[in-house]
């Protein structure tokens, strides 16, 4: 992988900041933007149903590139315009009934948690989190007894929760979920694009993920995978439009075949195309390059802040590209300003984004820093200098 030359082909990096909110709304490729504003040009021109025309072998080849990156066919990709409208999209099609169990963790996204209590709340679901070992991981054995106790309609795990270091082991739960034959939804929606993910080992049903993040594409991006085997029982979204199926009779319609039934008719192909150019982009690199150089600046950032004495709130056998911590008296406000002031990019998350995970760690919050790979280890020991000299 060549650092510099990734480096160059950002022009949002050339007024030297150090951007570390790659688990925010990463920095775009140059083509990436590129490509969106000459696409956006030709509308301009020609209106953007001739330009789809005109461009529909290049459109249809952004599913090929996506099933690329996390190992289906093209025919397992629905386009969307953000993790959290694949995770809509995608449970609207599960048939829920009163008294139905749901089963997540107590790190799942926030969005996540809210909706599953929505269905709490209208359809008197039964919400189930799986309790974690003393070492911060899943418990499987309880995940088992729990599948077995309550027969859930859905199993739904976060890979890397947004507020904390943590990698689930979501092929672990994807095995036990195969062998009792339970719906199983995986949100990677922080982790593609930040290292290797790949549906076949974790035996998902649905897997969502968005495109700013770690894949580096345009904001309102994102895509839903849908198995075969969900797709062969025709489970499609509950609010389908034409792009979902064919109008066959006065009050019938034949579902088409492929995921793009969990799409909407209208798209930003421009945003599409963005997104497939970022994940070109990636796929080029190489996953497992980009994962194993992620591993090596965040656990660089992990062990200077550490020694510098903030608290690391990451805990895991496997962490990730994440990296969160808090001042020694668990101060957010002041490192927060000392990053500002020299030009650090960064996100900070309060109490509510991870109600349960915050509650349990004893913080009010905590400040992100999320390094990929067109960081430098020189950029980590500036910004790990930033953090030390804010604690004189
Ligand atoms: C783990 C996780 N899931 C889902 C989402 C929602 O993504 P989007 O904002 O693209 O809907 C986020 C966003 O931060 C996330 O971190």
């Amino acid at each position: 992988m060549n650092t510099d030359k990734i480096r160059q082909e950002i022009r949002g990096l050339s007024d030297g900041k150090l951007f570390f909110n790659n688990a925010g709304s990463s920095l775009m490729p140059n083509i990436v933007v590129d490509s969106m504003i000459d696409y956006l040009r030709q509308e301009e021109q020609l209106g953007g149903y001739e330009v789809a025309n005109r461009n529909a072998e290049l459109l249809d080849n952004c599913y090929a590139e996506t099933a690329r990156l996390i190992n289906c066919k093209p025919s397992n990709i629905a386009f969307m315009t953000s993790a959290t409208e694949a995770f809509a999209k995608a449970l609207s099609s599960i048939i829920f009934e009163e008294g139905d169990t749901i089963i997540t963790t107590v790190d799942d996204y926030i969005s996540n948690q809210i909706t599953f209590i929505s269905l709490q709340k209208r359809l008197n679901i039964n919400l189930l989190r799986i309790k974690k070992l003393e070492n911060n991981e899943l418990d499987l054995e309880e995940l088992e007894n729990l599948i077995k106790e309550h027969h859930p309609k859905l199993v739904a795990v976060t890979h890397i929760p947004t507020n904390s270091g943590l990698i689930q082991d979501i092929e672990a739960v994807g095995k036990i979920c195969r062998q009792y034959d339970v719906l199983y939804l995986a949100d990677c929606c922080q982790s593609v694009g930040q290292m290797v993910v790949d549906v076949d080992k974790i035996g998902c049903d649905f897997l969502t993920a968005t495109g700013r993040k770690f894949m580096r594409g345009p904001r309102g991006s994102g895509f839903l995978y849908v198995s075969d085997r969900v797709l062969e029982q025709d489970y499609a979204p509950i609010l389908l439009d034409m792009r979902g199926a064919h109008w066959s009779e006065y009050d019938n319609y034949e579902l088409f075949k492929t995921a793009k039934r969990f799409e909407h008719w209208e798209v930003s192909y421009a945003a599409v195309l963005g997104m497939m150019e970022a994940v070109k982009y990636a796929n080029t690199i190489g996953l497992n390059t980009i994962e194993n150089y992620n591993r090596k600046l965040a656990e660089t950032l992990r062990t200077n802040l550490k020694n510098s004495s903030f608290k690391v709130l990451d805990i895991g056998k496997n962490l990730s590209s994440i990296v969160t911590f808090c001042g020694p008296d668990n101060d957010l406000e002041n490192i927060q300003k000392v990053l500002r002031e020299n030009n650090v990019f960064f996100s900070v998350s309060y109490k509510n984004s991870a109600l349960i995970d915050f509650t349990d760690k004893k913080v009010d919050g905590a400040v992100r820093l999320s390094p990929h790979y067109f960081n430098t280890l020189e950029e980590v020991e500036k910004v790990s200098e930033v953090l030390r000299n804010s604690l004189l």
